[in-house]
């Protein structure tokens, strides 16, 4: 449908696209979209889905017009679409236009395909599980990052790295996968038919990593995003990162949440000023839980103290309403779109329902 929009609608006179902060100009045919043109001139635009899911090739235009083959706010927030971002793959540009985009971090591994096979899956929840890929060599990733896999007749889906990266890389890379009900690759995931499975994977991707500087830190996760976080404070911890830390994970009742201990832990050994608050949004009223309910994004305001909030860089990962809904809350308190960081778990239904 989106290729068929593309060619009744995209058809007119090439267009010039400038690609800042490179400073290369790219020419786009009108049946191609920004994304397209730039790969086909050789320029190394941030990309991976190419299908509006991911938002590796988020941009901010910064003169001109594009349409949107697929609504770019599917993926991007509100304050992201005020501010001028779009999306490249999604986008036809209606004349000359100017666009800037993150310049990517200088050390993150290129990515590449492997072959793998699933070593193991254990229970984290009763809907989340720890799955260990065992690869053919080490890869190389970044805290934060994401891999894509593949089974056997099953398109592929993006998972965040849950353990840390090691120097030389990693040949066991996990995992933390929530069962999607009506999902192709959870639903056999959690049936057990992918035990011992070849699995192609290729990776890493996104630019969802810890910047560097002093500023102190809000994490935010909800449910199976709780993964790139631990990566990212586990790496943190290996290379003794010393930041003011607050990270809220959000569940839906006291068996939702899971590795707390380990959490507690890097707070106790390793980053006294490490607050962790877990919120719970459908713990029965009578449980003798204490701990904070309701949304997680209703309690970070309280989590960030008053005069120093618009300092912190925000990193967070979950399901895309959560995701929407806490940089709306962190723009709210003054952090800037360019302190947001975040990866939103999109899915097959995002867009449809
Ligand atoms: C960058 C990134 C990182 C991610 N990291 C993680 C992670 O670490 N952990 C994690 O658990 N997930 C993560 N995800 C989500 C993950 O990639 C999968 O999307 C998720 O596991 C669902 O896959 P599935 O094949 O089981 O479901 P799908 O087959 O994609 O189906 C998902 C849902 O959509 C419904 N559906 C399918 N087609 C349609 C349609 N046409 N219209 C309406 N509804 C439809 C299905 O019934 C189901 O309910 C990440 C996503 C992204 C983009
Ligand atoms: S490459 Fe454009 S959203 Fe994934």
């Amino acid at each position: 449908m989106a290729s068929l929009l593309k060619k009744l609608f995209g058809r007119s006179e090439p267009r010039v696209a400038k690609i800042n902060p490179l400073g290369v100009e790219v020419t786009v045919d009108g049946s191609q979209t920004l994304l397209e043109a730039a790969l086909s001139q050789g320029v190394a635009f941030p990309h991976n889905c190419t299908v509006g899911t991911c938002g590796s090739c988020k941009c901010r235009l910064t003169e001109g017009r594009v349409s949107a083959i697929t609504d770019f706010g599917y993926t991007l927030s509100k304050q992201e679409l005020d501010a001028g971002y779009i999306l490249a793959c999604q986008a036809l540009v209606k004349g000359p236009i100017t666009v800037e985009i993150e310049s990517a971090g200088s050390d993150l591994p290129a990515p590449a395909q492997f072959s793998g096979r699933i070593a193991s899956v254990e229970d984290l929840t009763h809907d989340i599980k720890a799955v260990t890929i065992t690869l053919d060599r080490p890869m190389e990733f970044v805290a934060g990052q994401y891999a894509d896999l593949t089974v056997a007749g099953l398109p592929a889906r993006s998972y965040s790295f849950a353990t840390a990266p090691e120097r030389g890389g990693r040949q066991d890379i996990s995992f933390f996968i929530r069962k999607v009900p009506g999902g192709q690759f959870t639903e056999k995931l959690f049936s057990g038919a992918l035990d011992g499975a070849e699995v192609a994977v290729n990776g890493p991707h996104g630019h969802f990593y810890l910047r560097g500087g002093e500023a102190p830190i809000v994490c935010i996760a909800g449910g199976s995003g709780l993964a790139p976080l631990l990566s990212l404070l586990q790496h943190a911890r290996k290379n003794r990162v010393r930041r003011r830390c607050v990270m809220l994970f959000g569940a839906r009742t006291q068996a939702d949440l899971y590795k707390v201990e380990q959490i507690e832990e890097i707070a106790r050994d390793w980053l006294p000023s490490l607050r962790f608050i877990p919120v719970l949004s459908h713990e029965p009223a009578d449980s003798g839980w204490t701990g904070l309910r309701g949304l997680v994004t209703e309690h970070v305001a309280a989590a960030l103290p008053e005069g120093e909030r618009a300092e912190f860089q925000g990193y967070m990962c979950g399901p895309p309403g959560m995701i929407d809904a806490a940089i709306a809350e962190l723009t709210r308190l003054g952090l800037p779109l360019a302190s947001i960081h975040y990866d939103k778990f999109t899915d097959a239904s995002t867009g449809k329902r």
